[in-house]
């Protein structure tokens, strides 16, 4: 518990203020069926709902990906955020005041760094406005951004000079290591400090709750690199970074359609003409954690690349990163112009709307990639063809789509539909949960899970724990937790527990153990957990017997009293129903 600066006093306010159908409900359609909601799961790609949420137990649980929690795991893992955050945020939805004066370790250099980053975004905000920034402002004109998008996106500018920000911090208190960790200085190497950017236009990066993350800065010359990022931070990583993510959720999801473009201008432009359902990768080339931060949103997305060689190469590197991640990409291809901003621009948002509308499908956009590259009048290059485009057409995943693709383009090559279905080879199914054989350590775990559900065996089970050293950090805790509340004869709640491990993988387990159970079950269970738990301190006991009798093999008396010892753990085995399946020991 120590880790927190919240009390679990606290934490458990929070929880009771919260209502997991509610809060859920908010994030991703689900509806009522029998005792639960189901939905369609935010965390895995899914045509059929296996997405559950118990409003009883006040924990989701999804049954084709294992994810499971309660509802600070759950928007943790939707916002991708510490459990400091999701906590701020349930917290501020509920009116719950927090102390968070005395954050501890990480949480304290997060806090540290985010405040920096206020600090910085108010420095530049307020130095475009002053006269140094006439040129910036100038500029931003010629470049046809507005005031209203200026703000939006906390647009600021940093004068030239070697140490603008870092005098202006100083005079705040604000330590040039902090500063340095927040990478808006960087060091010489005689070890001193100077400001990373000089004379640039600064762009904040927003996290998905509009917390300033990091910046860039755009070159008013025509300085290299044109664009300057900080470097990497604990707040800031670039895989998981997408420029105007957090203006635009809201639109992503209500017209759930994610246009994706390439440069901060680009998303600009696009959402002052009125697309605000756009993110851009800027520069970098799509990361997996960016595909799955807009499939929180939306899984239609609308590529939008420059119109040259790199952007090419991005677009099909895009289409099969979206693809691998469960989203289905349509594809913009740009004629009249270089990238989204000069189209807009140059011929209106009008004809961007018409490209939009003449987004090709994937497949379509594949297609003619491939006819653009091979001749079909030559059979090796026809054969190159089937074989491509039949991997992407197991990529389309619904399957009465996928036949209409298969009629389409089997007329196109003229082959027969049966040549471009797959092998049969289907796609691994990677993603397993549940193991079927239990390490001793899961097996303590989901006790403990199952003793929360019935406190009356607490003593039995903190028994079986001490006298064979089967406590570790978590189950420590989690016994600490059962112990208070059943002397405070208090309701024991499962989805409270979950917020005392610090391990993502235990709490799953703990939570989905507890989804899964039947009620009347769950005595049966605890004691066939405990049999199963003894005999296996039991085997391992025989196995420590068996290896002191071959060492001892000259002393006579010592081996019996070791054989007799032997026969008693076999016979307790029995007892305890011997036959269980043959456990993996950690
Ligand atoms: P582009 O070179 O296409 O720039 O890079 P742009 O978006 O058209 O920029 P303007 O219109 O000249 O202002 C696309 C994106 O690649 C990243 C930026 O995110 C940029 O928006 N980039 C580019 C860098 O990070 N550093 C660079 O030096 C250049
Ligand atoms: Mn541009």
């Amino acid at each position: 518990m120590a880790r927190y600066y919240l009390s679990q006093e606290k934490i458990e306010e929070i929880r009771e203020a919260a209502d997991i159908i509610d809060i859920i409900s908010e994030y991703i359609p689900i509806k009522k069926r029998g005792k639960n909601f189901t939905g369609l799961c935010p965390f895995h790609s899914e045509k059929k709902p296996s997405f559950t949420v118990s409003p009883i137990k006040q924990l989701y649980h999804c049954f084709g990906c294992g994810a499971s929690g309660n509802i600070i795991t759950f928007v943790m893992n939707y916002e991708s955020l510490s459990f400091i955050e999701a906590i701020e945020i349930l917290a501020k939805k509920f009116g719950i005041k927090l102390d968070r004066k005395s954050a501890q370790g990480k949480d304290k250099i997060r806090q540290e760094l985010l405040d920096v980053n206020d600090f910085a975004f108010e420095f530049f905000k307020k130095s475009l406005m002053q006269e140094s920034g006439k040129m910036a402002i100038t500029y931003l004109i010629k470049r046809g951004i507005d005031p209203a998008t200026r703000g939006d996106f906390g647009i600021g500018y940093v004068p030239g000079g070697w140490d603008n920000l870092l005098k202006a911090a100083q005079k705040e208190g604000i330590s040039k290591t902090i500063l340095h960790s927040a990478g808006l200085l960087v060091k010489n190497e005689k070890g001193s400090f100077y400001d990373r950017f000089r004379n640039r236009i600064i762009f904040p990066f927003y996290n998905s709750i509009g917390k300033k993350i990091g910046f860039a800065g755009r070159t008013l010359e025509d300085e290299v690199p044109k664009y300057l990022n900080i470097s990497e931070t604990p707040l800031y990583k670039k895989r998981y970074t997408l420029y105007g993510l957090y203006q635009g959720k809201e639109e992503i999801r209500k017209t759930d359609k994610c246009l994706v473009v390439e440069g901060y201008m680009d998303l600009l432009t696009l959402y002052q003409a009125g697309f605000k359902n756009a993110v851009a990768i800027s520069g970098t080339s799509l990361t997996d954690e960016q595909a799955k931060f807009i499939r929180k949103y939306t899984r239609n997305i609308y590529i939008s690349f420059d119109a040259d060689r790199s952007g090419k190469d991005a677009t099909l590197r895009g289409i099969s990163i979206f693809i691998k991640n469960g989203l289905v990409p349509f594809i913009i291809t740009l004629i009249k112009g270089k990238d989204p901003d000069e189209i807009i621009r140059k011929e209106g948002r009008e004809e961007f709307q018409r490209l939009i509308a003449n987004a090709e499908h994937f497949v379509d956009f594949k297609m003619r990639f491939l006819l653009s590259k091979y001749d079909l009048k030559k059979t090796v290059e026809k054969t190159k063809v089937v074989k491509e485009i039949r991997r992407t057409l197991t990529q389309v995943k619904d399957l009465t789509e996928r036949q209409m693709w298969l009629n389409k383009i089997s007329k196109k090559l003229s082959v027969d539909e049966s040549v471009l279905i797959s092998g049969g080879k289907s796609a691994k199914n990677k993603e397993q949960f549940m193991p079927s054989i239990l390490s001793l350590k899961e097996m303590c775990c989901d006790l403990i899970t199952l003793l929360a559900m019935r406190p009356e065996k607490y003593e039995e089970v903190v028994g079986l724990f001490e006298n064979d050293n089967l406590f570790d950090e978590t189950t420590k805790s989690m016994m600490t937790y059962i112990e208070k509340k059943k002397k405070e004869q208090e309701k024991i709640d499962v989805a409270d527990i979950i917020d005392l491990i610090e391990s993502a993988e235990e709490r799953k387990r703990v939570s989905a153990t507890s989804f899964n159970i039947n009620e009347e079950n769950v005595l049966k269970m605890l004691n066939q957990y405990i049999r199963r738990i003894k005999s296996v301190k039991l085997k391992e006991r025989w196995d420590a017997v068996k290896e002191e009798i071959q060492r001892k093999e000259g002393d006579s008396d010592a081996v019996r009293v070791l054989l007799q010892e032997q026969k008693r753990i076999a016979y307790t085995l029995k007892t305890l129903g011997g036959n269980f399946v043959k456990e993996k020991r950690v």
